[in-house]
């Protein structure tokens, strides 16, 4: 089998081709929000100009046409409307001409999967930690297949609370990622800690560290925040680990990137003996073959949508979609 996987949630047009579960192609081009953060009208015509050239590239890289692709999936949400919009545009394009299988996929879901299987995982609990999200997750089978969400965030997303700073503090690239090359030379200061059982907060943190920036080094500032809002994810993921009884960890998401919250986490599962893993970084950064390998996996089971019915969703929550695993 042969399907193309079109995401657009956010700032990444991405177009991945998968055949029975192997990656052929994953190719993107990316918004640069690094001085206006998420302008939805702006992301969505960058989408709607690049999408062309991007599948033409993806089919390239894959050594295939449009007459080999059997399915096209799609992100249904969640997502920025606008945005989510042009993807299902171009994937009901592709589908309407070339008379195949659509299949709407929920953008969380995609990235789990596509996670616990780089991971080799059975049944984890997930930290899916992104810009939009972040979210303590677990498999469950009733009342239908789904993701049942542990704990998560009670504010914003722990992405996009570092690129916040990040813009704030006017580093360039404005990222999380600059947040973390910084922090490397610093040291520690008192930050707020919220943690609520299996739930966290991070704009307390956030404004405490803005506050801070003109009396505290710079350095001294990231490193902070970044411990901090880590800290406080591994504890809330270790309390669902060992309430949950799950004898495995798997972390995606674009924040997964993130090699000291992947160290963070895997001296908790060293701690207890459970196993750890996660994708490699074009699959956790939002990416096209996510959406393709979900899409795949549920043409499979027969879970595609007549044109009609494909819409999407902005507030497309995990625990919502049903899962083919
Ligand atoms: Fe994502």
């Amino acid at each position: 089998m042969l399907v193309i996987g079109i995401e657009s949630s956010a700032h990444t047009f991405g177009v991945g081709i998968v055949s029975n579960g192997r990656v052929l192609a994953n190719e993107k081009e990316m918004y640069d929000l690094s001085t206006t953060g998420m302008i939805p009208a702006k992301v969505a015509n960058f989408h709607a100009k690049n999408a062309g050239k991007v599948i033409v590239r993806a089919l390239s890289k894959a050594g295939v046409s449009f007459g080999d692709i059997e399915g096209v999936g799609y992100t249904k949400g969640p997502g920025i409307g606008p945005c989510l919009q042009v993807g299902q545009l171009a994937a009901k394009a592709i589908a309407s001409k070339l008379k195949l299988k659509i299949i709407p996929v929920n953008h969380s879901v995609a990235h789990v999967e596509i996670s616990r299987h780089a991971g080799k995982l059975d049944d984890p609990v997930v930290l899916y930690v992104s810009g939009g999200n972040s979210q303590i997750l677990k498999f469950a089978s009733v009342p239908f297949p789904h993701y049942r969400i542990l704990g998560e965030t009670l504010d914003v997303g722990v992405g996009n609370m570092l690129d916040s700073f990040a813009r704030k503090l006017k580093l360039t690239p404005a990222w999380g990622s600059t947040v973390a090359r910084i922090a490397k030379a610093g040291r520690y200061v008192e930050m707020p800690y919220t943690v609520k059982g299996m739930d966290f907060a991070f704009t307390g943190l956030l404004t405490h560290a803005i506050e801070r920036s003109g009396e505290e080094k710079a350095e001294d500032l990231c490193y902070s925040l970044q411990e901090t809002a880590f800290a406080m994810l591994c504890e809330a993921t270790e309390r669902a680990l060992l309430l949950s009884g799950a004898k495995e960890l798997c972390v995606c998401g674009g924040v997964a990137q993130s090699e000291r919250l992947r160290e963070m986490l895997d001296a908790i599962c060293k701690s207890h003996k459970m196993r750890f893993g996660y994708a490699r970084n074009e699959f956790n950064a939002d990416n096209g073959a996510m959406i393709a390998f979900a899409a795949e996996k549920m043409l499979k089971k027969g879970c595609s949508l007549p044109l009609s019915k494909c819409d999407i969703k902005q507030k497309y929550r995990i625990d919502s979609a049903v899962v083919v695993r």
